[in-house]
């Protein structure tokens, strides 16, 4: 029997009670046949599969879960709460033809669309999409939705003056070369690109907001992929881990010079846990590293 992990002196206050509801992917592993867990290579058609599976199984709990947080027509780039209202990170998009990358129920492009841009937002996932088209009706706000893989993006080259993507598709593409060679094909010279990830730092702790969410289990330079598996050992989920010097090299390699990497702080007052982000753990490292970046 390991020995509970100790809490950090004077964060006994922030230990979440529990792992909330939604965030427990009971509907999706049930439906998809998950049974376990492994790091093995995996490749992209597996993975694309696997990920396209998940996201329709799981859009409707996740909906549940954030959408209250996320809003309707809103661009939250974390859960950290960082907001594009205040964060700016993305310019003035007035007058702007923005694409959105992997945008789940589509609030941000709704909140650009309303800051006045004109918004086009994309996601693999039926599922995801269908909240993003109920979003639509709800809010008026009524963005143009498009299905497609970040890796294949269905635009003409040169056709947006900005891209985004608050934790959209990066993080379950085996190539983030890939996407980002598809968003420079498409933006025009000088555009920004700005997309929030998982901070790479995560990775060597277990996917836990309580104190086990405290010590290193897991390599920081292994990149073999986690996946959640069937029975027969068949990815029913896959994310990847780069470095943050792998994110650096290929912007670097695909044309994009990174002008920041935000590092949010969690928030005094934040008490609300989402997975794996918690009060407690957002309080001693960062949870989310945003990158601003800008096609030369
Ligand atoms: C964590 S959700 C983020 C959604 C939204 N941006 C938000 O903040 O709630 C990840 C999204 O990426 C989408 N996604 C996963 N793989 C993708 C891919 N290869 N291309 C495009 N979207 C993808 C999923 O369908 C899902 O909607």
């Amino acid at each position: 029997m390991p020995e509970p992990a100790a809490v950090p002196t004077g964060l006994a206050d922030e230990v979440p009670a529990t792992v909330p509801d939604g965030d427990r992917h009971e509907h999706a592993e049930q439906q998809l046949g998950t049974t376990g867990v492994a790091y093995r290579a995996v490749g992209g058609a597996e993975a694309a599969a696997a990920n396209l599976a998940w996201w329709d199984a799981d859009a409707d709990d996740y909906q549940a879960a954030h959408g209250d947080f996320l809003g309707d027509a809103d661009f939250v780039w974390c859960p950290e709460g960082v907001r594009e209202a205040e964060a700016r990170l993305l310019g003035d998009v007035r007058g702007k033809r923005v694409l959105e990358v992997g945008c789940g129920q589509a609030a941000c492009s709704r909140w650009l669309a309303s800051a006045g841009a004109a918004a086009v937002a994309t996601d693999l996932s039926a599922g995801m999409l269908r909240h993003a088209r109920e979003g639509n009706e709800r809010t008026g706000v009524a963005v143009p939705l498009v299905q497609a893989n970040a890796e294949v993006l269905p635009f003409a080259s040169g056709s947006f003056d900005a891209a985004c993507s608050a934790f959209g598709a990066l993080p379950f593409v085996p190539s983030i070369e890939t996407v980002f060679a598809e968003v420079r094909r498409v933006l025009r010279p000088g555009s920004p690109w700005v997309f929030s990830v998982t901070h790479p730092m995560r990775w060597i702790f277990p996917d836990d907001p309580g104190p086990q969410g405290l010590t290193v289990t897991q390599p920081y330079f292994d990149r073999t992929p986690y996946l959640e598996v069937d029975e027969a050992g068949e990815a029913t989920y896959v994310e990847y881990h780069r470095t943050l010097g792998d994110y650096v090299r290929a912007l670097a390699g695909t044309g994009f010079t990174l002008e920041d990497l935000v590092e949010p702080e969690w928030p005094a007052g934040h008490t609300r846990t989402w997975g794996q982000w918690s009060p407690l753990r957002g309080k001693l490292f960062p949870g989310t590293a945003i990158f601003r970046t800008r096609l030369a």
